[in-house]
C-alpha cells in the first residue's frame, strides 16, 4: 500500500514539475484602431488590432502566462477586451469588462492584461465596452494540453472557424437606434462571416469558380474570399467552432460528413454524432470530422441562421480535398439549415451534451436559489430587457474598484431581487411594462453554491419570446435541465446531478426556463449576461460579486476612472 501511495506521488509530483516547467509567459504588443477592410466584399470600417481582422490568433498552453498590452490607437473611444471563456482565476481586474472589472482604456494610452490560461480549450475574445464586438473587436483564442498532457480523442489535423455576422450599418448608428425613442431596430445581419469572410449579394456557383464569374465583388479581393478548408482524405480533424456573432444563431452543417462533438465551452462532453451542429453566441465547440468521402470531390460547408426568422444568406464554404481543386464545385446542393423555428430540433441537439466521464460533478444541493425572469419592458418609453424588473445600467466606476475600497455611492446599494412576483403570467406581454433601471448588484458568499434559474417570458410583442445565451465570466456552471413554460417548486427534481455539463453559456428557450449552478469560488466582480450584443445593450444582464475582500493588489491602471481614480494612486 504505502509502495504504490507514494509511487503515485511521486507521479502527481513529476508531472507538475514537468507543467511548470513547460508554461511560459506568452507576450503580445497589441494596438486597436478602425480601419477600412471589407468583411463581406463591400468596404466598411471594423475596428481590428495591428491592422487585421479578426484579430490575430492567441495560441498558448494551459499553464501559461498571457500578457497582453494592449494600446488604444481610436481617437475617440475607450477600449477594452475581454477573454471569453478563460475565468481568471486570482486576476479578476484582467477580465476585460468596462465598468465591472476595469476602467475602459483612454485613446493613446495602453493597460496590460496578464493572466493565466489554466486549462485547454476553444476560447475566444472580444470587445466588452459598448458594443465594440459588433464593430469587429474579436479573435480567437485556442489553448492547447499542457506538454505532456493528452486530449482524450485522437486527431491528426486542426482547423479553426470563428463565427460571426455583419451589418452594413456602422455601430455607433445601431447603438443609437437602439437606444431611442421610438426604437430603430438593427434588423437581422446582412452576412454571417467565417473568420472574417462573407460575401454578400453573391451567388454560390459564382463564389468558387476559378476565376470567379458573375457579380461577386471577392473577385481578388483577398478581404473577402471564401475560407476554404483543405483537408488530406482518410485522416480525423479537430474542427474548432466559436461563435462571437452579435446577434445570429447558427447551425453549421458539412455535407456527406458527421461531427463528432468532443468539447463545449473548453470542457470536454461525452462523444456524440450529428449531422448538424447549433451554435448560440458565446459558445465554442471541437468537433472531430473524418475525411471518409470520396476524395475527387469537395463537399459544401453551410451556415445558416436558426430561431430568427432569416432575411440572411447561409455562409458557404467548401471542405476541400486534396489533391482536387478548390475550384471545383461539390455536385449537388449544399446542405439546408433546418427551418429557423424548428425548436424542437434545436432542443434535441442541446440536450444530447453530457459531460465526458469523469468529469468534475456538481454539489449535490445549493445554498442560494437565484430566479431571473427574463423581460422586455419599458423605462420611460424606451425599449429594454429586464432582469427581475431591473434593467441593468453600469456606473461610471467599475465595481471591483469601489467594492475593494468601499466606495458607496458608486453604484445603487440596493441588491435586486433573488425572484419574481409568482403571478406574473410569462405567456403574455408584462401587464405594467414599466420596468426600472439600475446599477445594483448580487453579493454572493464566497464559496457558495448558487443555482441560478433563467425563466423566459414573453416579449412587448404578442406570442413572441426569443432564445437568448447567457454568459456568465469567471466561472463555469453546471446546466442541469430545461423546462418548459415557468420553473416551479418540484422541478430540481428533474435536475441532472450525475452527468451534467460544465459550460459558460447556456440558452433559454421560448417560454422555457434553464436551471445552472456553480460555487462562487473566484473572488472578484463578474457579469451575467445576455449574449446578443444588442440584448446587453438594453440591459439584460446582472453583476455577481463574491469574495472581493480576498482580491489582491488591482494595477492601478485597472482604476484610474470614476471615484477610484482618486483613491487609488
Ligand atoms: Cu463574451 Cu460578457 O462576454
Ligand atoms: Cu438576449
Amino acid at each position: 500500500m504505502m509502495g504504490w501511495g507514494s509511487a503515485l506521488c511521486c507521479i502527481i509530483a513529476l508531472s507538475l514539475v514537468h507543467v511548470s516547467l513547460g508554461a511560459k509567459a506568452r507576450h503580445f504588443n497589441w494596438e486597436v484602431e478602425y480601419m477600412y477592410r471589407s468583411p463581406d466584399c463591400l468596404e466598411h470600417i471594423v475596428m481590428g488590432i495591428n491592422g487585421q481582422f479578426p484579430g490575430p490568433t492567441i495560441r498558448a498552453k494551459a499553464g501559461d502566462t498571457l500578457v497582453i498590452e494592449l494600446s488604444n490607437k481610436l481617437h475617440t473611444e475607450g477600449v477594452v477586451i475581454h477573454w471569453h471563456g478563460i475565468r481568471q482565476l486570482g486576476t479578476p481586474w484582467a477580465d476585460g469588462t468596462a465598468s465591472i472589472s476595469q476602467c475602459a482604456i483612454n485613446p493613446g494610452e495602453t493597460f496590460k492584461y496578464r493572466f493565466k490560461v489554466d486549462r485547454r480549450g476553444t476560447y475566444f475574445y472580444h470587445g466588452h465596452y459598448g458594443m465594440q464586438r459588433s464593430a469587429g473587436l474579436y479573435g480567437s483564442l485556442i489553448v492547447d494540453v499542457a506538454d505532456g498532457e493528452k486530449e482524450p480523442f485522437h486527431y491528426d489535423g486542426e482547423l479553426n472557424l470563428l463565427l460571426s455576422d455583419w451589418w452594413h450599418k456602422g455601430v455607433h448608428e445601431q447603438e443609437v437606434g437602439l437606444s431611442s425613442n421610438p426604437f430603430r431596430w438593427i434588423g437581422e445581419p446582412q452576412s454571417v462571416l467565417i473568420n472574417g469572410r462573407g460575401q454578400y449579394n453573391c451567388s454560390m456557383a459564382a463564389k468558387f469558380s476559378n476565376p470567379p464569374i458573375g457579380q461577386c465583388k471577392f473577385r481578388g479581393n483577398e478581404q473577402c474570399a471564401p475560407q476554404i478548408l483543405k483537408v488530406q482524405p482518410n485522416k480525423t480533424y479537430r474542427l474548432r467552432i466559436a461563435s462571437t456573432t452579435a446577434l445570429a444563431s447558427l447551425n453549421l452543417a458539412i455535407q456527406g460528413h458527421k461531427m463528432v462533438v468532443v468539447e463545449a465551452d473548453g470542457n470536454h462532453v461525452q462523444p456524440f454524432a450529428m449531422n448538424d451542429l447549433d451554435i448560440y453566441s458565446g459558445e465554442s465547440y471541437s468537433v472531430l470530422l473524418t475525411t471518409d468521402q470520396n476524395p475527387s470531390r469537395n463537399y459544401w460547408i453551410s451556415i445558416g441562421v436558426r430561431a430568427r426568422e432569416p432575411k440572411t444568406p447561409q455562409a458557404l464554404t467548401i471542405l476541400n480535398y486534396s489533391p482536387t481543386s478548390a475550384s471545383r464545385i461539390p455536385m449537388s446542393q449544399p446542405p439546408v439549415t433546418p427551418p429557423w423555428n424548428d425548436y424542437n430540433h434545436s432542443k434535441a441537439f442541446t440536450k444530447s451534451i453530457y459531460a465526458l466521464m469523469g468529469s468534475p460533478k456538481p454539489p449535490k444541493t445549493s445554498n442560494r436559489r437565484i430566479v431571473l425572469l427574463n423581460t422586455q419592458n419599458r423605462v420611460n418609453g424606451f425599449i429594454k430587457w429586464s432582469i427581475n424588473n431591473v434593467s441593468l445600467v453600469l456606473p461610471s466606476t467599475p465595481y471591483l474598484g469601489s467594492l475593494k475600497f468601499g466606495l458607496n455611492n458608486s453604484f445603487d446599494q440596493k441588491s435586486p431581487p433573488d425572484n419574481y412576483d409568482s403571478s406574473y403570467d410569462i405567456m403574455k406581454p408584462a401587464v405594467n411594462q414599466n420596468s426600472t433601471q439600475g446599477s445594483g448588484i448580487y453579493t454572493i458568499g464566497l464559496n457558495t453554491t448558487v443555482d441560478v434559474i433563467l425563466q423566459n417570458a414573453n416579449t412587448l410583442a404578442k406570442d413572441v419570446s426569443e432564445i437568448h445565451p447567457w454568459h456568465l465570466h469567471g466561472h463555469d456552471f453546471w446546466v442541469l435541465g430545461y423546462g418548459e413554460s415557468k420553473f416551479k417548486e418540484g422541478d430540481e427534481k428533474t435536475f441532472n446531478l450525475k452527468n451534467p455539463p460544465l459550460r459558460n453559456t447556456a440558452v433559454i428557450f421560448p417560454y422555457g426556463w434553464t436551471a445552472l449552478r456553480f460555487v462562487a469560488d473566484n473572488p472578484g466582480v463578474w457579469a451575467f449576461h445576455c449574449h446578443i450584443e444588442p440584448h446587453l445593450h438594453m440591459g439584460m444582464g446582472v453583476v455577481f460579486a463574491q469574495g472581493v475582500h480576498r482580491v489582491g493588489q488591482i494595477p492601478r491602471e485597472a482604476l484610474a476612472c470614476g471615484l477610484t481614480g482618486n483613491k487609488h494612486n
